[in-house]
């Protein structure tokens, strides 16, 4: 069954992963509220999604202030009508000891994945109980699994994300909605860009598919997330990874 007429808002939409699933959801006839932190960004994708003929909302703000996603929330829904597909998707990662980790740098990091996925999820459930139909995806990471040196904070957040992801799974799946995560593995973005060449080169060196992952990579198994076929499927975490599990 198709997605169309659907309305997403997929949050850091201006850059890597978050553009990508937004295209692709445009591509499935569904409108999308385009979210980032910087407005420049949130507003070349929106139209780019716009070029594939649905309607796309660029909207700033950023997802660990409640005050300003409940204002996105509330925009998008009038703007678009409402919301049923929620994708999870602000984040960054930065290499550092943990000798060296500040405890406000470990707070952003916590707050960033983690208050930012419940306050959108929170924002938004509501509406998709009552309309019976809804998807939530929030993006973990493998290293939530593999546990790299100097990313404590981020192995911690995106290992959080799966507890957030099959609690809430479970909640909400008598109404219809499906929360499940994606734990990319290593994917050619901008984030990927603030690593050092030593530190992405051991990455693909540990990928038995031999090369980074693209965000189309990433980009099929969140359309399988969100689509009417996967209604069974919640509470998951699948891992586009080419192996790369250590
Ligand atoms: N690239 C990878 O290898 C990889 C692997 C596993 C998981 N991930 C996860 O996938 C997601 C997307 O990563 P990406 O590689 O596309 O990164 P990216 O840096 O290309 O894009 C992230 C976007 O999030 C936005 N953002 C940052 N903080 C925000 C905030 N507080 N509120 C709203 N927007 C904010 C940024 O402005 C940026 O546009 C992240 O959660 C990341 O942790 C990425």
């Amino acid at each position: 069954m198709s997605l169309s007429g659907k309305v997403a808002m997929v949050t850091g939409a201006g850059s890597g992963i978050g553009r990508a699933i937004s295209l692709a959801l445009a591509g499935q006839g569904v409108a999308v509220a385009v979210n980032d932190i910087d407005l420049e960004r949130a507003q070349a994708t929106a139209k780019e999604v716009a070029t594939r003929g649905v309607r796309a909302l660029p909207l700033r703000a950023d997802v660990t202030r409640l005050d300003e996603v409940d204002a996105m929330i509330q925009e998008a829904s009038q703007g678009l009508g409402r919301i049923d597909i929620l994708v999870n998707n602000a984040g960054t990662g930065k290499v550092m000891p943990f000798p060296r980790m500040s405890y406000e740098v470990w707070k952003n990091m916590l707050a960033l994945h983690l208050d930012g996925a419940f306050i959108c999820a929170r924002g938004v459930i509501e509406g998709m109980v009552s309309a019976r139909w809804g998807r939530i995806v929030n993006l973990s990471s493998i290293m939530a699994f593999t546990g790299p040196d100097r990313l404590v904070h981020y192995a911690t957040a995106k290992a959080g994300v799966v507890g957030f992801t099959k609690s809430l799974a479970r909640e909400v799946a008598p109404f219809g909605v499906t929360v499940n995560a994606i734990a990319p593995g290593v994917i050619e973005t901008p984030l990927l860009r603030t690593a050092t060449d030593r530190f992405v080169d051991k990455m693909v060196a540990q990928t038995p598919v031999g090369r980074l992952g693209t965000t189309d990579d990433i980009v099929h198994t969140g359309i399988f997330l969100i689509s009417e076929e996967a209604s069974f499927v919640t509470g998951q975490v699948i891992s586009p990874n080419g192996g790369y599990w250590v």
